[in-house]
């Protein structure tokens, strides 16, 4: 018997369709077939322990390690495993399924892999700062690279919710607050990871989440409760999970959230009717980490045989760690209450995956040790990496033209982030190996060498505040014992001999990323203390900041002579970082997520409505949507980045005033170069409808070029819009445009911009 399944596995023709494809109706027959014939062979408790997914390894987000997890996988009460990777130790769990257990099903291997494997790239929102969708994808495709080279076939990615309070930690995470551009990037994400052929052994599944709308969590804090009209939801924060599935993603994880009153995991409205019916997608939903188990507290039920009811009802085929389908849909079937049919569809979906993965042909293919030592961070993957972190940092600031700095005289080099190696590979960089980071002090010896004379401190810690220090633990901040003082002075010292200095700072990368919400997102005090200490010395003050969230920088945007947004920028960000210090690279890079001056403004986003009462500006104008102790305008607006050279845009020429629906406006601007030194500029378009069955937002991202230019060079960078573009959900909430009055705008960031105006007629 078990000789015959084995043949039957090594019969299987490549299945050469990715998710993204529809299969041929053959290969469907066949596999179909194929499915069919073995769920006939599977007793009930082996078709639910598909539907259990354990984790076994290095690092767990919760309170609970799957237990017994060999005993579990020879019982074949195991669908997948995730947080165990490396060709060998996947291979040993692999021998299990395959050689102890009944049917040798084999497994699916997943692990968190966010932004790279071994080789890190920024973080997602640092990414998303380039608005370069080509490298998103490639960095995505090195991280499946890398991934499955190392045992991997399954990644927890990409994080495509939209953001718009940088309280929440996982803001870090995802792309930033636009949905057009989340769109675009999570639909990259899939595609790198997937590829064209999932069948191939060098991509990965990938599994979109935090199904759905994990980002708006109430006052930014960590699986709160959201609470979200329908029109928003659809209209804002759904549709970059919909262009995840459309470009064919396999998987798709089930928030821990609850969206206006119902648990996503308990969601039967979100996970089968809208993801099933209105979407069609046909891939499996796996729950996050223990939400099956969370849904007790969260008042679903009482206990695992009230809850796994709910949550298999709703539409979920995979309990992350919970062991609450394992222990309790038997019984729910045995008592009439699930039918039976529920279990074959969610276990169907799985085996289709396995199937696809080519998992049944060869369960052992992504155990090559040889290839992942020839794979995993190769000199090309670490220049992509380096690559991407220049491409990522953004130049808040620069007066003066401080920068970039010479590759002469002296450098005060002060800062707990500006030899640091652990915290700049960021959150959600489990598998990266962070001795392999360059630090800032190294990347720039190694651009600079003896050319500049380094004078290091650092200056302060991350944070002296004894509450964070016990939350986060010190040894995980490096927290070094001297005094703020005594270490303010020795940073003060530096800056005295040098021409300029550069100070990194920031938080760690346990600030942010999950469980990391912030209600104070400024500089730590201490970090302060010694940025003003520097500032006194009179010496020209660059800051370079590593963080995952916009912060509040107001003392810093009034006296920084320079500011650079580095954010988490991965295993090559200190090479990066001396790239655009020293010039070698003009930053191009512009935010995805509104920099408000304080707290009190979030949220605060670019497309947000007009009011009946817009403020415009004038002190006095009482009556109006504002505040009286601040003004209503960000720090930084969506869209903004400097660069070293200066880019001057002509008024907008439109090919006609007035468009029929289907028929193209042509929108040309004339971007040129004023400066001394050759520069990318992301030009960016946005569109307004004026008037509509429902309000619209002031300004929404429609589209954007990346340009280079060589000093002095100046383009036409063309647009076309149609009545698609112009598409939102009406009072019908039916998706669909409305003739009447259009502005367009293009521009450099989202505030600063030209306008035309346009109609649309029927
Ligand atoms: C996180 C997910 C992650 C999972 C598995 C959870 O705590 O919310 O993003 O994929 O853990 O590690």
């Amino acid at each position: 018997m078990i000789r015959r399944l084995i043949c039957c596995f090594l019969l299987i023709a490549p299945f050469t369709n990715s998710f993204a494809q529809s299969v041929s109706p053959a290969q469907q027959k066949k596999m179909d077939a194929f499915i069919t014939n073995l769920m006939s062979k599977m007793t009930l408790d082996e078709k639910i322990g598909q539907l259990n997914l354990e984790a076994v390894g290095f690092d767990v987000t919760g309170p609970i390690v799957s237990k017994n997890v060999n005993e579990n996988i020879q019982k074949g009460n195991v669908g997948g495993v995730f947080n165990t990777y490396t060709p060998d130790a996947v291979r040993k769990l692999q021998e299990i399924a395959v050689n102890h257990s009944r049917l040798k099903i084999p497994l699916f291997f997943g692990y968190d892999v966010i932004h790279g494997h071994k080789t890190i790239f920024p973080i997602p929102l640092g990414l998303a700062s380039s608005w370069d969708l080509d490298m998103i994808q490639k960095s995505a495709q090195i991280a499946a690279s890398e991934a499955s080279a190392d045992g991997l076939n399954w990644v927890f990615s990409p994080m495509v919710d939209i953001a718009r309070d940088p309280r929440w930690g996982r803001i870090a995470e995802g792309n930033g607050e636009d949905t057009w551009l989340g769109s675009q990037i999570a639909a990259r994400m899939v595609k790198g990871y997937q590829g064209n052929n999932l069948y191939d052994t060098d991509h990965v599944m990938a599994c979109v989440k935090h199904f759905a709308l994990y980002g708006a969590a109430e006052s930014g804090r960590d699986y709160n409760t959201v609470d979200m009209s329908e029109r928003r939801m659809y209209q804002d924060y759904l549709p970059p999970y919909k262009a995840a599935i459309d470009a064919g993603a396999g998987s798709i994880m089930s928030s821990f959230n609850e969206i206006n009153g119902v648990p996503a995991t308990a969601n039967k409205w979100l996970m089968t009717d809208l993801l099933r019916k209105q979407w069609g997608f046909k891939g499996f939903v796996a729950t996050d980490y223990t939400a099956m188990m969370e849904l007790i507290p969260h008042g679903m039920g009482k206990d695992g045989y009230a809850v796994g009811k709910k949550a298999i009802d709703a539409g979920i085929d995979m309990d992350m760690v919970s062991d609450i389908f394992l222990d309790n849909l038997k019984k729910l079937v045995n008592d009439g209450k699930v039918p039976v049919s529920e279990i074959d569809i969610a276990c169907r979906r799985i085996l289709e995956a396995k199937y696809k993965m080519g998992l049944f042909t060869d369960p052992y293919r992504y155990c090559n040790v040889q290839r992942a030592a020839t794979t995993i961070m190769k000199q090309d993957y670490i220049d992509a990496a380096r690559d991407a972190a220049k491409k990522s940092i953004v130049l808040l600031k620069n007066n003066n033209s401080v920068l970039p700095l010479k590759q002469g005289g002296s450098i005060a080099l002060v800062g707990p982030l500006a030899d640091d190696h652990r915290d700049m590979i960021g959150p959600w960089s489990g598998a990266g190996d962070w001795h392999k980071s360059v630090s800032v002090l190294d990347g720039i010896k190694q651009l600079a060498g003896s050319n500049v004379q380094i004078n290091y401190a650092k200056g302060a810690n991350i944070t002296d505040s004894e509450w964070l220090l016990k939350r986060l633990g010190k040894d995980e901040l490096s927290f070094d014992k001297r005094s703020p003082q005594e270490m303010i002075d020795e940073a003060v010292a530096a800056a005295k001999k040098s021409d300029v200095i550069v100070a990194v700072v920031g938080e760690a990368a346990t600030m942010s990323g999950e469980a990391a919400s912030r209600s104070d997102i400024g500089i730590f005090p201490n970090q302060e203390d010694l940025l003003k200490a520097l500032k006194a010395t009179g010496k020209p003050l660059v800051i370079v900041l590593m963080n995952g969230r916009p912060l509040t920088l107001n003392w810093e945007n009034d006296n920084a002579d320079a500011m650079l947004e580095a954010w988490f920028g991965g295993t090559e960000a200190g090479s990066a970082i001396a790239d655009v210090l020293f010039g070698a690279y003009n930053p191009s890079a512009k935010i995805t997520a509104t920099f408000p001056q304080n707290v009190g403004q979030i949220p605060l986003y670019y497309s947000h409505k007009n009011t009946g009462r817009p403020y415009a500006g004038d002190f006095v104008d009482r009556y109006k949507s504002r505040y009286l102790d601040v003004s209503n305008d960000p720090l930084y607006p969506f869209g903004f980045g400097l660069s070293y050279t200066t880019f001057t845009y002509s008024p907008i020429k439109l090919n006609t005033t007035s468009i029929k629906p289907g028929q193209p406006l042509q929108v040309s601007v004339t971007v040129s170069n004023t400066g001394k030194y050759d520069g990318t500029e992301i030009v960016q378009l946005y569109t307004r409808q004026m008037y509509g069955s429902v309000t619209r937002p002031v300004e929404e991202l429609k589209n954007f070029k990346k340009v280079f230019l060589k000093a002095g060079e100046s383009q036409v960078v063309n647009f076309t819009i149609t009545s698609d573009d112009l598409k939102f959900y009406n009072i019908d909430m039916k998706y669909t445009y409305e003739p009447g009055d259009f502005k367009v705008f293009v521009g450099t960031n989202s505030r600063d911009v030209n306008s035309a105006d346009f109609k649309l007629t029927n």
